[in-house]
């Protein structure tokens, strides 16, 4: 399957031959209320005969690929980790000696002060990436809610400073293993995309827990800019990111952080509204 790329936005797969087709084609069938584009009169044919099991080959064939473009992605993220962590170590220290070498007002200390800036930059994004792999969970019976309401305190000043007014409806939980520290940073990361994406007015932010059967459900909605559509399945990504200084790698962290508590993470969101995650975790699962 080829992989789509900008100038390929117009262009869907054919459920049958798994080539890209252009959405201007004349063969288009309907099932199930979603329309579906062929190559040709024979691939419409075929799809016609057996819509179900071309719809639920064509998920397969996508699943199995998004698994090894993710692969590939972690593959270099850890590459790129290895590679960067010791000569940037070097870079930093001495960059630091010949900065306290110089003349306090002259410019070459300056322009070191940049280099030491940026190295410290990078410095954060490898303890980041660190992180995203990291196997290492201590877990304890907590409750989630007092991990939300520490959350949302040490976000106080940026709510007041970005006027964004917080909605909290927080049910009664049970107490499950969670590492509270690794949790605190995936929710921090939840809200500083939240903020982040409340350029304008409204900016309201929802947060909400409730217990379903055995899973606490935690869900997290702004009245932000939202995701484009073609975007959403990306934003889990190392390195997605629409943010100038990035780098994307909070919600890797986010998706790596609910998978290891048993948990799932969903993400609905309209263009120019907001968006809304919704976070699945079983309360009966043994740390
Ligand atoms: N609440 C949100 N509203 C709109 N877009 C979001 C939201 N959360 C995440 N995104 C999108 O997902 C991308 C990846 O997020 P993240 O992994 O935290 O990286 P970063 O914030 O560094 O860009 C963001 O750049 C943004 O495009
Ligand atoms: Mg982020």
């Amino acid at each position: 399957m080829r992989i789509k790329d900008k100038k390929d936005a117009n262009k869907t797969t054919d459920p049958v031959c798994a080539m890209l087709v252009s959405k201007e084609t004349p063969f288009i069938s309907t099932y199930n209320a979603n329309e579906y584009y062929f190559c040709s009169e024979k691939c419409k044919e075929l799809f016609e005969q057996e819509p179900e099991l071309f719809v639920s080959m064509m998920e397969k064939r996508q699943d199995s690929f998004d698994r090894e473009r993710l692969k590939s992605l972690r593959h270099l993220a850890d590459e790129v980790t290895h590679e960067i962590r010791n000569p940037l170590t070097s870079i930093g220290g001495f960059a630091r000696r010949v900065y306290k070498s110089l003349p306090e007002k002259s410019s070459e200390r300056q322009y070191m002060k940049r280099v030491i800036d940026d190295v410290e930059k990078l410095e954060k994004m490898i303890s980041r990436l660190v992180q995203i792999e990291t196997e290492d969970f201590d877990m304890q019976p907590t409750d989630i809610n007092e991990i939300i309401k520490d959350v949302i305190n040490s976000f106080e000043r940026d709510f007041n400073e970005s006027g964004i007014s917080l909605d909290l409806d927080l049910k009664e939980a049970p107490l499950f293993p969670i590492d509270r520290g690794k949790m605190k940073t995936a929710l921090s990361n939840l809200l500083r995309n939240a903020i982040e994406a409340m350029e304008h007015e409204p900016k309201n932010l929802t947060i909400n827990t409730d217990v379903e059967g055995e899973y606490l459900i935690l869900s997290i909605t702004d009245t932000g800019k939202g995701i484009p559509e073609e975007k959403v399945k990306y934003i889990f990504d190392p390195f997605f990111t629409s943010k100038i200084y990035g780098p994307g790698l909070g919600l890797a962290f986010v998706k790596k952080v609910i998978g290891a508590h048993g948990g799932e993470i969903e993400v609905k969101s309209t263009l120019g509204k907001g968006t809304t995650f919704h976070i699945k975790l079983p309360v009966k699962r043994k740390g």
